[in-house]
């Protein structure tokens, strides 16, 4: 298999344009020592180019990003944007024309790092959220929304395909790790569309009967994100539940800023598109303060993704033996700074 890689890097907005480089450096330092060779071309689409150009990605963007083997992602968003641009036209755009149907985010425990539960029993587990349909759909409208007889309404979209495929991916993910599968509901309230998710799931879960499998309402499960977050293994959960259980993830880890995420096309027959999880922080932008530990964690998930599995590990080790020497950024109660960061982890490699 060809080990040259074809990176396309989208910094996109804010602590994108300092966190996406710092992340590329140690992309960089891994290649050279593990020998792959990767190639890069970098687009500054996002809110700032939206400003410029009316779009915040060029017509023929997809067919452009689809050339690529993956999309190295920061976040978009602007503080004098319409906030409701930068998912419809840029992350919704590329994970649904992609098919990057699976979200996934791990959560776990960073050595050296203080987080804000009392608990010290090591966490590890992944969230799979299901990333192109359910509440994100953005199919509905508004009625006369300024008289006072105006509404608003979104609709939630659950197709027994789009439920099989990436209950299939969680389930085979949970075979590979702690074969402990919860998946994430509140089908005692939407009755519908949830019990259909509930049930579809079920069906699933009898192709693999070596995972223990059980269901939790949302509203449970974020409190037990804080009481006893180590019973978890595999998470899987819909759309508008995951982007919030990640969030929340991100905190019990000890900051946003340490979350690593991929978008993945499973099948491969698109790009897949590695990001953090938090957004562009324009409050903490152009300080070289922005906590790249996410950025550079969805460098090791890409490389993992391309099949750099040594690599990727490599990556993984020089974070934790960083974060373990106390180099941290202002979140988490240090004052290194991006550039710092992503020196001491290539120093680590
Ligand atoms: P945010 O995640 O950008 O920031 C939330 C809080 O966490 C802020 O106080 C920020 O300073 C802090 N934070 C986030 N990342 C950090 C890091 N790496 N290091 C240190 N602190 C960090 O979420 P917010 O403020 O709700 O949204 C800001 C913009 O980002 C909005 O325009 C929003 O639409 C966009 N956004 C974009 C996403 C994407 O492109 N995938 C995802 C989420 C939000
Ligand atoms: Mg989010």
């Amino acid at each position: 298999m060809s080990r040259n890689y074809n990176i396309a890097i989208v910094p996109g907005d804010g602590i994108g344009k300092e966190i996406v480089p710092a992340g590329y450096s140690v992309l960089e330092a891994i290649a050279k020592i593990q020998k792959f060779s990767i190639r890069s071309e970098t687009f500054d689409w996002g809110a700032g180019y939206f400003l410029k150009n009316g779009m915040f990605l060029p017509k023929d963007g997809l067919d452009i990003l689809k050339k690529f083997d993956a999309v190295y992602f920061g976040s978009v968003g602007l503080p004098e944007v319409d906030d409701t641009l930068p998912a419809k036209d840029y992350t919704f755009k590329v994970r649904t024309n992609f098919e990057q149907y699976v979200n996934y985010r791990p959560v776990r425990t960073y050595p050296g790092v203080t987080r804000p539960l009392r608990s010290e029993k090591p966490i590890d587990f992944v969230i799979i959220r299901e990333n192109v349909e359910g509440e994100f759909v953005q199919m509905g409208g508004q009625y006369l929304p300024d008289s006072d007889a105006g509404m608003g309404i979104d609709t939630s979209v659950f197709t027994r395909k789009g439920i099989e495929r990436v209950a299939h991916y969680a389930f085979k993910l949970a075979q590979k790790r702690r074969k402990k599968l919860t998946h994430i509901t509140k089908s005692n309230t939407l009755i519908n569309s949830l019990t259909y998710w509930d049930r579809i799931i079920k069906e699933v879960s009898l192709h693999y009967p070596d995972v223990t499998h059980d269901q939790m309402y949302i509203d449970n499960c974020t409190a037990n994100f804080v009481l006893r977050p180590e019973v978890f293994d595999v998470v899987l959960t819909t759309n508008l539940f995951g982007d919030i259980l990640s969030d929340l993830g991100g905190a019990i880890m000890g900051s946003l800023g340490l979350g690593g995420s991929g978008n993945i096309n499973p099948e491969k027959d698109f790009p897949s598109m590695f990001e953090p999880i938090h957004g562009s922080a324009p409050d903490i932008a152009g300080k070289n303060i922005a906590n790249p530990y996410g950025q550079i964690w969805s460098a090791a998930l890409m490389l993992e993704h391309l099949g750099e599995t040594v690599a990727a590990e490599k990556i993984m080790t020089a974070i934790d033996k960083s974060t373990q020497q106390g180099v941290l950024t202002r979140d988490l109660g240090g004052n290194a700074g991006t550039l710092e960061v992503a020196a001491a982890v290539i120093k680590n490699l």
